[in-house]
């Protein structure tokens, strides 16, 4: 079943379940370097948990997040090289936070690599702004930001920085 609200739902873009486990770790072993892939056990683990959801774009876009009373996070983010610049990623964006919203989220956090540029720009304009910093939290030593997005009842993220 396809329960993402309207606005945000495309054609190929819909709610994963443990049945789509091969071909999410797929679409995570094509975006990420050898060695940070997620195996099918580390994301069906994931999925199974009672507060995670996972979206797939079948263009080749992945996502999984939590919800935890009022706050969600994204776990992580995935776009196939191919299929980049097309708007999968903004798309999965936009369903993950009117999906977090109305399971109750009013806040979304993120960890992003400093030096990710892509994700760091698809960040910004989805409207998260930085709140912290985690030194050498990769393991290539890079530094992790912090970032968070204020959500409205309907998933509408504020665009006013944190105080
Ligand atoms: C980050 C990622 C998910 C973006 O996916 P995407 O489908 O290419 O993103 P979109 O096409 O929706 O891009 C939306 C906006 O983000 C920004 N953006 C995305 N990629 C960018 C890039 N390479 N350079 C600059 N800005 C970029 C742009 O503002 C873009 O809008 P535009 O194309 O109209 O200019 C993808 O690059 C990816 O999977 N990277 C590897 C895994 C990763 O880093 N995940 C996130 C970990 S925190």
């Amino acid at each position: 079943m396809n329960d993402i609200p309207m606005a945000d739902a495309t054609a190929t873009l819909r709610i994963a379940t443990l049945a789509d486990v091969t071909r999410l770790a797929a679409i995570h072993a094509a975006a990420f370097p050898k060695g940070e892939a997620w195996s099918e056990t580390v994301i069906g683990l994931q999925i199974a948990a009672h507060n995670v959801f996972a979206l797939l774009d079948e263009r080749g876009g992945m996502m999984l997040a939590r919800v935890i009373v009022d706050e969600a996070e994204i776990v992580t983010l995935a776009v196939e090289p191919a299929q980049r610049r097309q708007g999968l990623g903004g798309d999965l964006m936009g369903a993950a936070l009117a999906l977090a919203a109305e399971r109750g989220a009013r806040a979304m956090f993120l960890e992003v690599d400093i030096s990710n540029a892509p994700a760091k720009a698809l960040y910004a304009r989805s409207g998260f702004f930085q709140v912290g910093r985690r030194k050498r939290y990769y393991a290539n030593g890079a530094d992790a930001l912090i970032l968070r997005a204020e959500l409205g009842p309907d998933g509408t993220v504020s665009r006013i920085p944190p105080e």
